[in-house]
């Protein structure tokens, strides 16, 4: 119980003994949690080859879930107890499913394997009585699967891998310069041409060194619906993300006419092969307008409102140098009455903030789209530190704090020379884990405008799912700890602690299967060579 990984509100033990998950367990789900309880059955059946059968009458040798709506939304309590068995009480069925993943980690490092090693009689669960509600509503992780496209069942696994977490929100970002990756019927030629590029630059910016292997793959829309369907099972909210009108290379690559035809030939262009901020950005045009709404209807479709309540449409490092250039772009600003092209990217963001907005969802983009005024509704993911949170949040706009200085995960954990492609700064397990998504200074009405935080993954340098990994593992999990544990008072964050609680939740990653890196060991693939399939020695092999 002193090894959970997000750490509790409450957690009060209870010296008696244990209850004991056998063959004669069962699982009884209330009104709301049956998922939850499926959940339950197929994950701790499968690791301990135990039934835990549906029904029994909810006391006794039974695990009991049900919806008890006086507790806070997501909140829980879990009982252990010697005559009730388990109890798990949410405010929602959310609350309820992150209590059962409380339970799997209370049960044990092989709670977390896929199946039995060996034949297993029972499981023994510590008496307790814990009380838990996260901090934040906004827990997320953001995957870059354009850079590195990753296969759908890696998308799955680390949905499964944010639920152990407690992580709710899953931000995708499906666009950019190296690769569009989402099916859209009505434009085909966004995958067909923009999914697949011919080569790859290998590490970032400074480096000469070309991966000659094509890369590529995108999701049909049967693909998008089930990520969407599973992030649902598990209470995980998807942000998609088209990012305009900058990173816009690969679908102007597969459609010209989007980009500024009057500056540049932009049937030359082709997918991006390198990184880096792109100057080929979407024309100002009616076309392009009409173009992305079309995009979008087509999102709003895949992505419910119910679980995708928030939008994503980028608006970052979108440079004005061909808007400048370009008659069209100027003529528009003129007809539009405004003064610089800043104010141009803005009539962008408010065009589709109204249109979303008429269609019963938010917008949300990266900071850069407070340049030229914040369209009305939007929110925004502060990226280029806390200061965009804090103009946004201050003029009572919503936010999410994803610093990059602090939470950019691509960005090294390590100083060392074995660090593989490193790049940007030296970001630790313990200076992810004394971030604070709330900065001082900011007034209590706008640290209300805080949604929370959400840990960024971009994946110039990780070709595979072993590179992402290692990058956001064990990281994420102090990340998950800043995203839901109650903060402590100033100065008392508990790293000595969280490490000690680290040592159990290790074996856990490594149950999971997850190539990680604890601060100053081996490399995953010395650690635990043919784990990770062929080590990696050299350039890391393409997907
Ligand atoms: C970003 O890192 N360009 C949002």
């Amino acid at each position: 119980m002193d090894n959970l990984i997000p750490a509790p509100v409450r957690a009060v033990a209870d010296d008696r003994g244990a209850f004991l998950l056998d063959g004669a367990t069962t699982i009884t789900a209330g009104t709301g949690t049956e998922t939850t309880g499926r959940w339950l059955r197929t994950t701790l059946g499968a690791a301990f080859g135990l039934p835990l059968a549906p029904g029994g009458d909810g006391a006794g040798n039974t695990v009991d879930l049900r919806i008890d709506p006086a507790r806070e939304a997501e909140g829980y309590r879990l009982a252990v107890t010697p005559d009730g068995g388990v109890e798990i009480a949410g405010g929602s069925a959310a609350g309820v499913f992150w209590g059962a993943q409380t339970l799997r980690q209370l049960l044990g490092p092989e709670a977390f394997r896929r199946a039995p090693a060996g034949p297993v009689a029972a499981r023994a669960v510590p008496f307790t009585d814990i009380e838990d509600s996260p901090r934040f509503p906004w827990r997320g992780l953001m995957l870059d699967v354009a850079r590195h496209f990753m296969p759908k069942d890696d998308v799955l696994r680390y949905l499964d891998l944010m639920a152990a977490h407690k992580l709710n929100v899953f931000h995708f970002h499906l666009t950019d310069d190296q690769g569009w990756r989402i099916e859209i019927k009505r434009h085909p030629r966004l995958t067909g041409t923009g999914a697949w590029r011919s080569r790859t630059k290998y590490g970032h910016r400074a480096s000469e060194l070309w991966d000659e292997t094509p890369h590529g793959g995108f999701y049909t829309q049967d693909d998008i619906r089930e990520i969407v369907a599973y992030a649902a099972e598990r209470h995980i909210r998807v942000v998609p993300e088209i990012d305009i009108p900058g990173h816009s290379q690969a679908a102007i690559s597969a459609y010209p006419e989007l980009g500024n035809t009057d500056v540049i030939d932009t049937t030359t262009l082709s997918v991006w092969d390198t990184w880096g901020v792109n100057p080929n950005v979407l024309a100002p045009t009616d076309n392009t307008l009409r173009f992305f709404e079309g995009v979008f209807e087509e999102l709003l479709d895949l992505f419910p409102a119910a679980t995708s309540p928030f939008i994503h449409i980028g608006g970052d490092e979108c440079p004005k140098d061909q808007w400048k250039q370009s008659p069209a772009a100027q003529a528009r600003m003129a007809e539009l009455g405004l003064t610089g092209e800043d104010e141009l990217q803005s009539w962008f963001i408010r065009h589709f903030d109204s249109w979303l907005t008429a269609r019963g969802r938010r917008l949300i983009g990266w900071d850069e789209i407070l340049e030229g005024g914040l369209a009305e509704g939007a929110a925004v993911s502060s990226w280029r530190g806390y200061a965009g949170g804090i103009a946004a949040a201050e003029a009572g706009h919503d936010v999410v704090m994803c610093p990059e200085q602090q939470v950019y995960l691509d960005h090294r954990q390590d100083g060392g020379p074995d660090e593989p492609m490193p790049i940007g700064y030296v970001r630790t397990l313990e200076d992810v884990y004394r971030f604070e998504p709330v900065p001082p200074g900011l007034s209590e009405e706008a640290a209300t405008h805080v949604l929370g935080t959400q840990a960024n993954v971009w994946t110039e340098v990780m070709q595979n799912r072993a590179r992402v990994d290692y990058q956001v593992f064990p990281r994420l999990a102090a990340f998950a700890e800043v995203a839901w544990s109650p903060l402590p008072a100033p100065g008392e964050r508990d790293f000595a602690g969280f490490e000690r609680r680290m040592g159990t939740h290790y074996a856990r990653l490594d149950a999971l299967g997850v190539g990680y890196r604890p601060p100053g060991g081996p490399l995953p693939w010395q650690r635990r060579p043919g784990v990770l399939g062929r080590p990696i020695e050299g350039p890391p092999p393409h997907v």
